[in-house]
């Protein structure tokens, strides 16, 4: 399916109804899956900006339980397009995440690497538990083992946009997830 009015996209990939309906089944399932422990300690859900944002808005209406919000920024050393593996904070989490269960929504899994640090950052925080949901995640060779316990799409090695995900800032607010033709950022 392509979009009529945008010339820069040569396919649609999952349309603003399709995310939609995913997007409230992963919360079904954090729902049930956090039903026994979020009352107690809460559940912290952390968007890494600036991707993630619009997901985690939409994912966090669809978990049935009380979810806090924060946000992290981090930026990866490397050119372009490509992650280099290096993530450097840019801002840090206003919440103190010792002891609650903290669910991590990001916008697509590429190398894998940035969520790798990530986690490891955060593990050292002592949450009482964490884990990953992810809107996209690419099936690229050699992606770092991370694991995704909520994962929306798993999506062609191609270069994605909308839905929260940007060319050089461009396309976020795109409400389906497409291709971006390879002629745009070549
Ligand atoms: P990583 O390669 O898994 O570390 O991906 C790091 C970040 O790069 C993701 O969270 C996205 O913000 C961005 N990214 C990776 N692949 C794409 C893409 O196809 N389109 C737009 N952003 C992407
Ligand atoms: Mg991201």
């Amino acid at each position: 399916m392509q979009d009529p009015n945008h010339e820069d996209i040569s396919e649609i990939l999952y349309t603003a109804d399709q995310i939609a309906l995913r997007v409230d089944e992963m919360g079904q399932q954090i729902t049930e899956d956090y039903y026994d422990r979020a009352f107690e300690e809460g559940i912290v859900m952390i968007s890494i900006l600036r991707g993630g944002a619009i997901f985690m808005a939409d994912l966090a209406r669809a978990v049935k339980l009380p979810v806090e919000m924060d946000y992290m920024a981090v930026s990866s050393y490397g050119s372009g397009a490509h992650t280099s593996g290096v993530v450097r904070i840019l801002k840090d989490l206003s919440t103190t995440i010792e002891g609650r269960h903290v669910i991590i929504a990001e916008d697509i899994i590429d190398t894998g690497l940035t969520l790798k640090y990530l986690l490891k950052n955060l593990n050292s925080r002592k949450p009482a538990s964490l884990s990953i949901a992810t809107m996209l995640k690419k099936q690229v060779p050699n992606q770092a083992e991370v694991p995704c316990d909520y994962v929306g799409f798993e999506c062609p090695n191609e270069f994605i946009v909308g839905y929260g995900l940007d060319y050089a800032e461009r396309y976020r607010n795109l409400p389906y997830i497409g291709i971006l033709k390879s002629e745009v950022y070549q």
